[in-house]
């Protein structure tokens, strides 16, 4: 009876309060591997751009950077690990990077924008970190000690006292949008390796899950893969600690709005969130998802594409974080999907985030976002 009258109710409210869900706005964001290695003015760059965007989140990891990457000049500092595998012992930990990050997170804070912590990358296992001299990038995932000292790593991390706030950065809510145990979690491996590793995710999340003691204001989230049908793992799907599945997608295919809606359609059965944690447009002529470098695509051209495959991912209802905007001119190093502030796509950047920003989603982050 209680029950037919509260549908009852929000039948008479016309909508109002009973069309939340579904007319939850989505956002766009960035990534930033290198931000802890920002100095003062490039980080108020970076920031001040993506308020200008309207970018809510910026996703930003933790390994060690000493020297200057995609143009950006680099502050040092050293991995958080960087001897060896702390395993708990806190004067092992060098907290540089956590310190770097407790001043970005303030300044990101007051332009409403909201930090992703990625606690690890596959990136330093693969090149050799404390963990990859150790475990290489398979014992790492499927022997018990490394996954032991990883847990009381990401537990490190999320224990870290904010500097200045003076809590734990699991409660700092109104900080951190989410936290991932690790970037792109065995992609080296390639799929079959993911399929077969999965409960490693799973682990890691009920790690983070059980760190969070309750918080239910900051999510957990997988980190990616290497495209959209490897980082959506059923494992992920049905991992009671995991709140959203990272996708990370470079081939265009992956773009595709009815491609992408088969897949929040199954996430959605799955009660699970949906977020496209890195997507990017390639500067040069070769495919999309093969970037490294090529004959520069016209500005015309690359401007239709980021117009485009943003739309795209948008209509489908997913939020999306670019990778990478960058403080300065982008130098065209490597990879190359990465927009400066100022570069002649920046404001094609800028008018998709605006346009996400006040489109429809498929997932209701509202109470995450600032
Ligand atoms: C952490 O690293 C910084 C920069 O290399 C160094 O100056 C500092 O002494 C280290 N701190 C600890 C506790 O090892």
């Amino acid at each position: 009876m209680f029950f037919s009258q509260k549908l009852l109710g929000c039948v008479g409210l016309l909508t109002l309060s009973c069309s939340v869900a579904s007319a939850a706005h989505s956002f766009a964001g960035s990534n930033l591997y290198y931000a802890a290695g920002l100095y003062a003015s490039d980080r108020t760059t970076l920031l001040d751009g993506m308020q200008s965007a309207g970018m809510k989140v910026l996703r930003v990891w933790l390994d060690g950077q000493s020297t200057s990457q995609k143009g950006t000049n680099i502050d040092p500092f050293p991995d958080l690990e960087p001897t060896q595998i702390c395993n708990g012992a806190a004067n092992c930990y060098n907290d540089t990077v956590l310190q770097r990050l407790d001043d970005f997170m303030i300044d990101a804070n007051s332009r409403g924008i909201k930090l992703i912590i990625s606690m690890h990358s596959f990136n330093a296992l693969q090149a050799g970190d404390v963990y990859g001299r150790e475990y290489g990038t398979g014992y790492f995932y499927e022997q018990a000690y490394p996954q032991q000292a990883f847990d009381a790593r990401l537990q490190h991390v999320m224990n870290h006292v904010h500097t200045t706030l003076g809590k734990p950065w699991k409660q700092l809510n109104d900080y951190i949008f989410a936290f991932e145990a690790e970037n792109e979690a065995m992609i080296g491996k390639g799929q079959q390796y993911i399929e077969d590793h999965q409960q490693w995710q799973c682990d890691r999340a009920n790690t983070i899950k059980n760190e969070l003691a309750g918080n239910t204001g900051i999510l957990v989230i997988t980190g990616g893969e290497s495209w959209m049908d490897e980082s959506v793992q059923p494992g992920f799907l049905s991992c009671a600690s995991l709140d959203a599945i990272s996708i990370h997608a470079y081939g265009t295919g992956d773009y595709a709005t009815s491609a992408i809606q088969t897949y929040v359609q199954r996430a959605q059965a799955a009660g699970k969130k949906l977020l496209m944690e890195e997507w990017g447009a390639c500067y040069f002529t070769t495919e999309n998802n093969n970037c490294p470098s090529g004959s520069v695509l016209s500005t015309s051209t690359r401007n239709q594409n980021i117009q485009t495959w943003a739309s795209q991912i948008t209509a489908a209802g997913l939020p999306w974080l670019y990778w990478q905007v960058l403080p300065n001119a982008d130098p065209h190093y490597g990879q190359d999907y990465e927009i400066g502030i100022g570069d002649a796509s920046w404001g094609t950047l800028e008018s998709a985030a605006q346009a996400a920003l006040s489109a429809n989603a498929a997932f209701d982050f509202t109470e995450y976002l600032l």
